[in-house]
């Protein structure tokens, strides 16, 4: 009999552990997990190694160290324009994770609902459930995913306290546009909602640059923005994040904080600062390595007879599978791991309503060359090998 309470027995264990054993026991080649192959760069490894040696091994300061909620502020101020008090404003957590499922824990009364898009990263409803408060969705449509009022409006009741926006966005790579940064604005104003967004692939932009939502007046006082280091510097194993906002809000954060992991590393953090304040070539390198292993991989996935949706930012392609005939994202996935050799997430695991997700499947292209090169390879023969397979079925 499971042990594991009422809150959390919904959840299961992650589609990523499912994929990633998928992926070992047939040697697929995994574009499963959005986690770089490769390390994240030099300077900051060393700056980690060298606080270590420093003797920088004992608790931060429960805020975050103040060179990095100064390192933090800093960088919030040159890609937004917006001031913020470090010493008020600013919280370092265990990943954005943490900063995640601390907002609820410190914002939400049981009860409480928060309204979700889906497609989500799996962590959202998770910590809802454990704050006691009461998710409710609203379903993003493929190919755009853009944000409906109507939808919106339908979600919200009385008990709504805050909406939770993810852009640039996991799994579509949908950036929210003008049209739907007003509707978020409007929305929350009129029913004064607090707004958590989440902005962890904030660097990874090809189209147009990214906008914080704190940047909209009518939000910059609602608004908590949560970030990373993991994916901005290719160090998700890190586990450093943080959440930006008004004080009111972010002290509620803090609250939690203070008894769930109370610091994060505080090598990383001396790290993390000096990573933050890497020149303007740092970033524009690292976009445009990601755009070229964007448009390597849409490529790659059309000549395979998938239909890429092509990405506006995040290091995720979701591509429609319908022409091969599955019955959904999971059967997919499962023939590309165990027969094509290659490891895809079946989105579904990001949906309530599982039905929109049938035609797709995400494949995350933060690899070297050489592992999208090997994917690419494998995916060629994905028709060939279906047909083979029928053949032998019949
Ligand atoms: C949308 C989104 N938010 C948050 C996270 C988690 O960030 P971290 O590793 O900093 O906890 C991820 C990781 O994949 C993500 O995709």
């Amino acid at each position: 009999m499971s042990r594991v309470n009422s809150r959390l027995r919904p959840f299961g264990a992650t589609i990523f552990a499912e994929m990633t054993r998928l992926a070992v026991a047939h040697n697929a080649v995994n574009l499963g997990q959005g986690a770089p192959d490769f390390d994240g760069p030099e300077f900051v490894k060393e700056a980690a190694i060298r606080a270590i040696r420093d003797g920088r091994g004992q608790y931060a300061r429960m805020t975050g160290l103040p060179e990095l909620t100064a390192a933090i502020a800093q960088r919030f101020e040159r890609t937004t324009g917006i001031q913020v008090a470090p010493d008020e404003q600013v919280v370092v957590t265990c990943g954005c994770t943490e900063a995640i499922v601390n907002s609820m824990l410190g914002l939400l009364e049981p009860g409480d609902e928060v309204v979700l898009f889906e497609p989500f990263y799996d962590s959202y409803p998770a910590a809802v459930a454990m704050a006691g408060g009461i998710a409710k969705v609203v379903t993003l449509h493929a190919p755009d995913f853009r944000i409906d009022e109507e939808a919106l409006r339908r979600a919200i009741s009385p008990k709504t306290k805050l909406l939770l926006v993810n852009s640039p966005h996991n799994p579509s790579g949908h950036m929210l546009d003008d049209a739907e940064r007003n509707i978020l604005a409007r929305v929350a104003v009129e029913h004064d909602l607090i707004v958590l967004s989440d902005e962890v692939y904030e660097e990874l932009f090809y189209e147009q640059a990214h906008r914080s939502l704190a940047i909209e007046p009518e939000l910059r006082d609602r608004t908590i923005v949560l970030s990373s280091l993991g994916k901005s510097f290719s160090f998700t194993g890190w586990k450093v994040g943080w959440a930006i906002g008004p004080s009111a809000l972010v002290a509620a954060v803090r609250a939690a904080h203070q008894f769930t992991t109370f610091c994060a590393p505080t090598p990383l953090q001396v790290a993390a600062a000096a990573a933050l304040q890497a020149p303007d070539s740092y970033f524009t390198e690292f976009r445009a390595d990601y755009r070229a292993r964007r448009d390597h991989l849409a490529q790659g996935l059309r000549a395979s007879g998938l239909i890429p949706i092509i990405p506006e930012g995040s290091y995720f392609i979701l591509a429609d599978h319908s022409a091969f005939g599955f019955d959904d994202d999971f059967a997919f996935c499962r023939f590309l791991v165990e027969k094509v050799g290659v490891a895809a997430i079946p989105p579904g695991a990001f949906y309530v309503n599982k039905q929109h997700a049938r035609s797709l499947a995400r494949f995350a292209f933060c690899k070297q060359d050489a592992t999208l090169n090997a994917a690419i390879e494998r995916l060629a023969s994905l028709g060939s090998i279906l047909a083979n397979e029928k053949r032998d079925a019949r």
